[in-house]
């Protein structure tokens, strides 16, 4: 059997285009996975291009792979850096057999034949594709909802990388968690750019729906019991979503709210669309609904133009907010972004030492908030055997728990009382 090794860097969209493209691969003939370079037939890196560093990296790991692998094993390169590179990475890396871009992913069976193939169209309309079945975690599927993203944030590479947004028909969703509760699957994760959007814009279907309505079809499956979904946009929260949100005993008691700035003069350069007070405003809804909500965020520091003050409004978000996790980034100019053009770029010790500040102070709130877990009880899911006898899940709220057990707990759902914490992991026991 040919053996396909597959790099995996990004967001959760990324994992879920690998998936669909060892899907496909498998649909013409069988792969197995390889995590060894050298003995691998094919050799894919799924790239991503949101901050400049790992856009970076990628050209030295060509180096690398190329020195590694076997007589005739092909190098193709995927993703968001294929995306917005193109014909450029085969140029600088002729090693490099074909690109595909993060909008062309099922093209992955045409190009494997054909030497220098770039398939990069961002118009490319994946909405109705019906992709072949593949999952990496057993008990859990990413479903994506949309593909690409309309709403051109000046800091953001993805909408020149993924496109206009297009919402997937609920038909084509609704089947694939069907195929998943069918294979055992207790909990989807619904994936898009921006999945509050959802029902915006069809490219075959006059479908008259919206988010709201689509979590309660998801739900309404049964052998549903946990749906996640990543990420609503602030702006797109509304009430309406509160409260299903808060109502649907299947939707997980985690959101992942983007904050990316405090500060509202800065949220409108970003053209966020949102200001300081209604992000403010939409998490107290949430925690007014839902007391023990977990709420996670993304913040840039660095921002052109960010100043004390604009960075103390972020600070004082993490106060109020109290998140149960922060990812954090330094501003990374991207091309084609508008704000790479602004005057003003904030000099990059300064943006350390807010980033430095901004996850001191967040790791701080963490412990607490871990902490105050200690002896509760929760439902947790569990998905992956460690090692020592371990076994993890998450809780409803996606904490990570370890208990001791065996592989019999996998793909179940039980009540565990918490007996250790720390900052990243808790400690339980069955009840
Ligand atoms: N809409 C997506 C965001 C994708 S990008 C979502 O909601 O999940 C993921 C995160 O990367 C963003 O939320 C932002 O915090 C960060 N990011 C995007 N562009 C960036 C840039 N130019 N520099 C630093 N961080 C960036
Ligand atoms: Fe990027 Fe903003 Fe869309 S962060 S992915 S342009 S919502």
């Amino acid at each position: 059997m040919k053996k396909l090794y597959i790099e995996t860097l990004g967001c959760a969209m990324n994992t879920r285009d690998s998936e669909h493209m060892i899907a496909q691969l498998n649909s013409i003939e069988p792969y197995t996975l390889t995590t060894t370079v050298g003995e691998a037939d094919l050799i894919i890196i799924n790239t991503c291009s949101v901050r400049e560093k790992p856009v970076a990296k990628l050209f030295s790991e060509i180096g690398v792979f190329a020195k590694f692998k076997k007589q005739g094993a092909k190098i193709g390169v995927t993703g968001c850096t294929a995306s917005h590179l193109g014909k450029e990475i085969i140029k600088k890396a002729p090693i490099v057999d074909f690109v595909i871009g993060a909008r062309n992913v099922s093209k992955i069976t045409e190009v494997l034949d054909k030497k220098h193939a770039v398939e990069i169209d961002t118009s490319f309309d994946e909405s109705n594709y019906d992709f072949s079945d593949y999952r990496t975690n057993n008990f859990k599927s990413l479903i994506n909802i949309s593909i690409g993203c309309d709403k051109g944030c000046t800091f953001c590479i993805v909408p020149v990388t993924r496109g206009e947004e297009i919402s997937i028909p609920s038909s084509i969703i609704l089947k694939e968690v069907q195929k998943s509760v069918d294979a055992g699957v207790k909990e989807i994760m619904l994936l898009g750019q921006n999945v509050n959007n959802y029902g915006k814009y069809f490219s075959q279907s006059d479908e008259v729906t919206n988010f709201t309505s689509l979590l309660q079809s998801v739900s309404r499956v049964e052998g549903v019991e946990r749906i996640r979904f990543t990420s609503p946009h602030p702006l797109h929260m509304d009430d309406e979503f509160i409260e299903e949100f808060a109502s649907n005993p299947k939707i997980c008691k985690q959101i992942h709210i983007p904050l990316q700035s405090g500060s509202s003069s800065l949220l409108k350069s970003m053209k966020r669309g949102y200001t300081k007070e209604w992000f403010l405003n939409r998490c107290e809804k949430v925690r007014a609904k839902v007391p023990n909500v977990a709420i996670s965020t993304d913040i840039i520091v660095g921002f052109p133009n960010e100043s004390d003050e604009d960075f103390e409004d972020t600070m004082d978000v993490l106060e109020k907010v109290r998140f149960d996790q922060v990812f954090s980034f330094k501003y990374s100019p991207r091309p084609h972004t508008k704000a790479a053009t602004f005057e003003n770029q904030i000099p990059d010790n300064i943006a350390s030492s807010r980033l430095t500040r901004l996850q001191a102070r967040y790791y701080e709130i963490l412990e607490e908030i871990m902490h105050s877990h200690m002896n509760e009880e929760h439902l947790v899911y569990f998905d992956e055997l460690k090692s020592d006898g371990m076994v993890a899940g998450r809780t409803d709220s996606g904490k990570l728990i370890l208990v001791k057990g065996s592989e019999e707990l996998l793909g179940e759902i039980k009540k565990v009382k918490i007996t250790k914490t720390s900052r990243m992991t808790l400690i339980g026991s069955l009840v």
